[in-house]
């Protein structure tokens, strides 16, 4: 399998401007580079074209707590068009962001390949509000609600046949930071959900082993979506959202090493690497790491 680099230069889904910059900031850490130095075929496929951003109004737009709702489909628009393209074509996608709203464009190009798809969220937050539910109005706290298709039509139905992941195929890792409704959400649906009191208590190996014992065989894929806020905010500064008491570093190493050993992932995304809000790249820095543990990089 190839692996197709997708960036994803989207900041519609919150209101700080330099997450767009992210796909960038991670390419100049040499990430193809480096993955090709690993044996893996990665061929980088450039950037999705995202709207053009308007700096004044773009953290003040707030439409029925919907911000930037026009450009967040557009953009996923095209997003969904590109991750399908690749799948058809035997590939494997590997996009980079932007912030999480991004997580819906993957995911529709995503869905008419599979029929039960299984999603590993490893974030701080569940990312599964919907306008009603969420107190900011950034749709980057949404994507993973309309991928369960609830949520504005036009989101849930931004591209073909639209988006339907089932709540038994997903899997919430490094939560910590949960709003009023996500929290119901979780509870009816029955989602499995790793909070980061279930890290501390099983340790991130056994954590990692359940999630995929419970996908395996119920899922014809594996899509990691990779929230760098689900890391500590000490490993990972340059974020719009973080969150005290993350994942650290060596436990995302194990994680992901597992992962790797295990070869159940078909699709992956890392988001909301902001380039404005860190230290000299050094989130840039560890998100390629982080590629690289995933994509095989051993010590030995
Ligand atoms: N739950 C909060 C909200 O809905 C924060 C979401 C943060 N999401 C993210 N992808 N960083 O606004
Ligand atoms: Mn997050
Ligand atoms: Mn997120
Ligand atoms: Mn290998």
């Amino acid at each position: 399998k190839k692996v197709k680099l997708i960036g994803a230069p989207s900041c519609f889904g919150q209101p700080r401007l330099g997450v767009d910059l992210g796909p960038d900031a991670i390419r100049y850490t040499n990430l193809v580079g480096r993955i090709k130095s690993l044996n893996v075929d990665i061929k980088d496929l450039g950037n999705i074209e995202a709207e053009k951003i308007n700096v004044e109004i773009h953290s003040k737009e707030k439409n029925d707590n919907l911000r930037n709702l026009e450009e967040v489909i557009k953009f996923n628009e095209k997003l969904a068009k590109q991750v399908d393209e690749v799948v058809e074509n035997g590939d494997f996608p590997f996009i980079i962001g932007g912030d999480h709203s991004i997580a819906l464009g993957t995911l529709s190009g995503l869905s008419k390949h599979y029929e039960n798809l299984g999603v590993i969220w490893y974030d701080a937050h569940g990312d599964l509000n919907d306008s009603k539910t969420s107190p900011s109005g950034n749709i980057h706290g949404m994507p993973l609600a309309q991928a369960l298709g609830i949520g504005h039509e036009k989101l849930v139905n931004l591209y073909e046949d639209g988006v339907k992941i089932k709540p038994e195929n997903v899997v919430l890792i490094g939560v910590r930071d949960l709003d009023e409704g996500e929290i119901e959400y979780i509870k009816e649906n029955n989602i499995l959900c790793f909070t980061m009191d279930d890290v501390a208590r099983l340790g991130i190996g056994r954590v990692m082993e359940e999630t995929v014992s419970y996908l395996k065989d119920k899922t014809d894929g594996i899509h990691l979506s990779l929230d760098v806020d689900g890391l500590d905010p000490q490993f990972t500064p340059g974020t719009g959202t973080p969150v005290v008491n993350g994942i650290t570093l060596r436990e995302t190493n194990q994680a992901l090493t597992y992962l790797h050993d295990q070869d159940v992932i078909s699709s992956f995304e890392i988001v909301e690497v902001n380039p404005l809000l860190d230290e000299k790249n050094k989130t840039a820095e560890v998100a390629t790491y982080i590629a690289e543990v995933f994509f095989g990089k051993k010590y030995l």
